[in-house]
């Protein structure tokens, strides 16, 4: 399986390792803050609250950081996420409110640091993983 996202990107991406370790649930915090400032309707969606969510979340992003390289890994694991997303009542149109949080957020984070091109590659990595969670819902779904 050739890799969709450029070895360059991806190099960007596992720089931010440090920071995702470092601040990690810091970040989520703030994203979940935002993501219901932004998209209100996502609270009927987290019924149970995001207490433990944001540890779940937080797992997640890091995996999928450290793994990068390993797409056919990546592509399992985020395909059935998003299978079970789908039974979470979670529709396409809410993938990209979900992806411009995060990337706002890592980027208030990041400060001058987070440059166009980590930008780039963010944007890259949450576009390819967000089609593959999508991939995950059977058909006639969101
Ligand atoms: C890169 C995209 C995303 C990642 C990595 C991600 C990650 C996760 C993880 C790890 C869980 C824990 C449960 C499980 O593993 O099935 C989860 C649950 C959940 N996510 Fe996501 N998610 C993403 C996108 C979204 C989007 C776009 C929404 C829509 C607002 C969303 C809403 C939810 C909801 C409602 C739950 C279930 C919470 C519960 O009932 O406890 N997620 N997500």
């Amino acid at each position: 399986m050739s890799h969709p996202i450029p070895f360059a990107q991806r190099e960007r991406i596992k720089a931010s390792l440090p920071l995702i370790r470092e601040r990690g649930l810091e970040i989520v915090e703030q994203f979940y803050k935002r993501l219901f400032e932004e998209l209100p309707e996502a609270h009927s969606l987290f019924a149970n609250g995001v207490n433990k969510q944001r540890i779940k979340f937080y797992i997640m992003l890091r995996e999928i950081v450290m793994q990068v390289d390993n797409w056919p890994y990546i592509n399992e694991s985020v395909k059935s996420l998003g299978r079970r997303h789908q039974t979470y009542g979670v529709e396409a149109h809410h993938y990209v409110a979900v992806g411009n949080v995060l990337i706002e957020v890592l980027s208030e984070a990041l400060g001058e640091q987070f440059t166009k091109e980590d930008r780039e590659a963010w944007t890259a990595l949450y576009r390819e993983i967000s089609a593959c969670m999508l991939d995950g819902y059977s058909e006639k779904a969101a």
